[in-house]
């Protein structure tokens, strides 16, 4: 029997290339180019999986391909707001992600973002390298202790719980949350957190507001400029989860005029290209997308597209059906 025609949309981890081009008849975007539009109607009527990560949009355009040979999308990634899921199920789609597998490396980056703003880590990094550092001073760089201050969570999902552990256990740091759908109370308890009624409170109420939210239409902006002017005026924003998630212009201009003193940012409004305004701000820390970049969950994200693709092949169910 013929093999299964597979295409993954950007380059793997070695192994789990290897993988997949043992189980299935594979096409591999060799290059590594972000693929247009075309490339990816031409993808979904060509073969029988399509293997995309955030940075194809799977809109309702790109799906309304005719003839659809592709029966499931396999995403590598947990995120899945660059797929049109509405058009996906009109065609008979089934989509799949990668939760779990790199819930603890995204939250060690937004520890790290969060650590480098306050600590102002970026700034003395760039200064060493320039060449600018005179020496050792009372004065020189001087940032925000993080132990013992509050950290506010939007969203207490998988990654904001690692996150809260993480900075709880650790950094000792009074965990407050808001969840339109919060854990049982002993989740809660187990980070001895505490529940807000509204963003609004913890936007209040935190030293470090961190955004572990999904990205969404609903979710758009959900941090604009009217939340922005309720955070402390020391407060840090983090975000790990999608750029649109933060209305990125009024974010500039918050850290401009320092209304807020830092933002640490791993994803970006419209990514790679962002708002060149950043560029301008020493407050904030600049991460290219790099939440789950590390070799162990980059593995264990592929092998887990390759676990649901094969369920799903065999008839059964995938472990990560996303519809
Ligand atoms: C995720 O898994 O959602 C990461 O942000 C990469 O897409």
């Amino acid at each position: 029997m013929s093999k299964l025609k597979v295409l993954v949309t950007r380059r793997w981890p070695e192994a789990c290339e290897l993988r997949l081009r043992e189980l299935f008849d594979l096409s591999i975007n060799a290059d590594d180019h972000p693929m247009s539009k075309d490339e990816l109607r031409a993808a979904l009527r060509d073969y029988d999986a399509v293997l995309p990560t955030v940075t194809d949009a799977l809109d309702a355009e790109v799906l309304s391909v005719e003839p659809m040979r592709c029966r499931i999308l396999g995403n590598f990634g947990v995120g899945f707001n660059h797929i049109d899921l509405e058009a996906a199920r009109n065609r008979g789609l089934t989509v799949t992600n990668t939760p779990d597998v790199l819930t603890d490396c995204t939250a060690d980056i937004a520890m790290l973002l969060m650590l480098a703003v306050a600590r102002r880590g970026g700034e003395g990094e760039r200064e060493v390298r320039a060449g600018k550092w005179i020496g050792w001073r009372p004065n020189h760089l001087v940032g925000t202790k993080v132990t013992g201050k509050t950290l506010g969570l939007i969203g207490f999902g998988r990654i904001a719980r690692a996150m809260a552990k993480k900075a709880h256990f650790g950094f000792d740091m009074p965990i407050i949350f808001f969840d339109p759908y919060p854990p049982a109370q002993e989740v809660i308890d187990a980070f001895g957190a505490t529940r807000c009624g509204t963003i609004e409170e913890v936007l209040e109420r935190a030293d470090f507001v961190a955004l572990h939210c999904p990205g969404s239409k609903e979710n758009r902006h959900l941090i604009n400029a009217e939340r922005l002017a309720r955070m402390r005026p020391n407060a840090y924003l983090i975000n790990t989860a999608r750029g649109d998630v933060v209305d990125n212009q009024a974010l500039i201009d918050a850290l401009r005029t320092r209304q807020i003193r830092g933002a640490g940012l791993d994803v970006f409004e419209g990514e790679p290209r962002l708002n060149p305004g950043f560029l301008e701000l020493d407050n904030a820390v600049l991460f290219p997308h790099l939440g789950s970049a590390t070799e162990e969950t980059r593995i264990a994200m592929g092998m887990r597209v390759i676990d649901n693709l094969t369920a799903f092949f065999d008839g059964r169910t995938p472990g990560d059906k996303v519809i």
